[in-house]
């Protein structure tokens, strides 16, 4: 079994998406081992994704990401970071696959619904980022 860190990001949490968002995630097979909502603190959202820091979008990112309460989800599934990418569909909701979270839930790159990690890597990373202390 693997895991990845999901984010339901403010968009969508605005929208009232966030139990359709968990429903698709648990259909799919996905256990949801643990979660959280917290509304992330500049220092959270700039931190979490200091890796974009040089990005042109990196202040909008940051603004985005601090305006509403963000869903944290740690999710277990074999195989769960390629899993979870393809449930999401692309960065892109304009360019998403019919189906997917992004092009049911996203509405453009910046407030595209959810993240996910790239990496089994960048997953234990992000997963500590957010559950370290529980
Ligand atoms: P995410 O998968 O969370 O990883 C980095 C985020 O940066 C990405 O989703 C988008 O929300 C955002 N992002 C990526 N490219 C752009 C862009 N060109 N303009 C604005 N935001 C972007």
């Amino acid at each position: 079994m693997n895991n990845t860190l999901a984010l339901i990001k403010p968009d969508a949490m605005q929208k009232g998406f966030k139990d359709k968002i968990r429903k698709d995630i648990m259909e799919n097979g996905f256990v949801i081992v643990e979660e959280k909502t917290l509304n992330l603190s500049i220092e959270q959202a700039e931190g979490f994704y200091a890796i974009h820091k040089d990005k042109p979008f990196f202040g909008e990112l940051v603004e985005f990401m601090t305006s509403n309460e963000t869903h944290i989800m740690k999710l277990e599934k074999e195989n769960a970071v390629v899993e979870w990418r393809d449930l999401m569909g692309a960065t892109n909701p304009a360019e998403a696959e019919s189906g997917t979270i992004r092009a049911k839930y996203g509405t453009d790159i910046s407030m595209n619904a959810t993240h996910g990690s790239d990496s089994n890597e960048n997953a234990e990373i992000e997963i500590n980022f957010f559950f370290k202390d529980l």
